[in-house]
């Protein structure tokens, strides 16, 4: 890596020591957010980087003509890996292949900047050492929360403190369909307006069923919470069984609800969840609209810190990738910060909101108080809203704070009784 760097056009100066040409860069995948790199280094000429290589599949198709003429457009990796390039930028994404260029760059010393959140969510531990072992780095700054500079938030801002709990939306497709479910709409007209925009995929599972989400978590719980977890020990909960009745009990609460990760330490115990959660509507958590994301880390000095904005989209995660190499090519150095392996459980100790559709009939209430009751759950309010039918009536229950296993016990009990049409829905509420 340079340690000082001249660009190829610009003389260097009579005072520098060392002279260096620019960093010379390789794009592997000419998408969405590498279309949108390769667009801010040709408008914006940032100091010290120099495209070199743009690699994909099928390249004819994805030739444009405002790149330098001096780009090498390929759809061989081999021979991309193997040329004069000092920083492979993987824009790619999945495990495979893009991983094992990503490694096989690494072992040949070169550095990675990529966006590839399930990757580094996986197999970032094991990266790193490698990039370390062989005089490169890995930086990854566009992997969680796109433009939002979180990680770098989180690597140098944020590292004399010492973070106890972080919550954040992380994923702007469950927050586009909530935050339009909040105002009025229903769950599949809402994803499929989000599939016609581009914000979901054809196979939504990703995102509504929280797989994203976790990944992103679990790297930030390794920067923000300092532990290596396997993201598998964390079972998302999908937003798909939020109805329009929840946001109206929601807000008869003071509440809304939104795809939160959330992950805390108490008492040397390590929590973590991804799942649809009620957030008071005077909480910012409330406050994200569309596909914006936020993260909210909490500091036992520092105390509560915002980051805010959009956290998708070609350009924001563009500028997020270009800002990881232009701190290569400054040879900026960050803060190494220590992790430890850690196993994580679901145990938060929250008030909940469960919300129950029944058949209704005398004694329904009273059998619930009593399964909550023998696992020491207060009631802390009953709700019910007129206008339901008799024969479908959902009704809200929300309890003190309580451990999730002992509300899980409860609703095992209450899940067989009779008069439920369907499964209950208990959702944390954030305070
Ligand atoms: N889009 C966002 O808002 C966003 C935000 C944050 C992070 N990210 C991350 O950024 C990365 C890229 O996302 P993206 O949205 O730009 O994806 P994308 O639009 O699907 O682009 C991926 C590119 O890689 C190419 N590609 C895929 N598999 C390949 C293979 N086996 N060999 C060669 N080329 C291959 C694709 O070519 P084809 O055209 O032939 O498919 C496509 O040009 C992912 O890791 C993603 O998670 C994206």
């Amino acid at each position: 890596m340079p340690e000082a760097y001249r660009s190829a056009s610009s003389p260097a100066p009579a005072s520098a020591g060392v002279t260096r040409t620019a960093l010379r860069i390789a794009l592997f995948g000419f998408g969405t957010v590498g279309r949108s790199v390769a667009r801010i280094l040709a408008e914006s000429h940032p100091e010290g980087l120099e495209l070199t290589h743009i690699f994909n599949r099928g390249v004819a198709r994805k030739r444009v003509d405002w790149t330098s003429p001096s780009v090498v457009w390929s759809e061989d990796a081999d021979a991309v890996l193997a040329a004069d390039v000092d920083v492979i930028v993987e824009l790619v994404g999945g495990l495979d292949p893009a991983g094992s260029w990503v490694e096989r760059a690494l072992e040949a010393g070169k550095s990675v900047v990529t966006a590839n959140k399930k990757l580094i969510a996986f197999r970032g531990v094991d990266l790193e050492r490698l990039a370390a072992a062989r005089g490169g780095h890995l930086k990854y700054g566009a992997a969680v929360a796109g433009g939002i500079p979180v990680i770098p938030g989180l690597e140098q801002g944020l590292a004399g403190d010492r973070i106890e709990r972080m919550e954040g939306i992380l994923n702007g497709t469950c927050n586009f369909i909530l935050s339009k479910m909040e105002a009025g709409q229903e769950y599949a007209p809402v994803l499929a307006e989000a599939q016609a925009k581009g914000y979901a995929e054809a196979d939504p599972t990703e995102d509504v069923g929280g797989f994203d989400a976790r990944a992103k978590l679990a790297i930030l719980m390794r920067l923000a919470l300092r532990v290596q977890i396997d993201p598998e020990e964390i079972a998302p909960r999908p937003i798909t069984a939020i109805t329009a009745v929840d946001f109206s009990y929601a807000r008869d609460l003071g509440c809304t609800i939104r795809q939160i990760a959330r992950a805390e330490r108490r008492e040397g115990h390590l929590a973590a969840a991804v799942g649809p959660m009620l957030v008071a509507l005077r909480s910012p958590l409330a406050w994200s609209q569309g596909t914006e994301n936020m993260v909210v880390a909490s500091g036992h000095y520092g105390g509560d810190v915002v980051f805010s904005g959009r956290g998708a989209g070609g350009h924001p995660t563009a500028v997020a990738v270009v800002s990881d190499l232009l701190a290569l090519a400054h040879g900026s150095r960050r803060v190494e910060i220590p992790s430890a392996p850690a196993h994580v459980s679901a145990e938060f100790e929250a008030p909940h909101y469960i919300r129950f559709v029944v058949k209704d009939r005398p004694g329904i209430v009273a059998a619930i108080t009593a399964a909550l009751a023998r696992e020491q759950i207060n009631i802390r309010a009953i709700v019910q809203k007129a206008g339901y039918p008799a024969d479908a009536l959902p009704f809200v229950v929300t309890v003190e704070p309580c451990k999730n296993s002992a509300l899980q016990h409860a609703l095992a009990e209450i899940r067989a009784m009779d008069c439920m049409l369907i499964e209950p829905l208990d959702l944390q509420m954030l305070e």
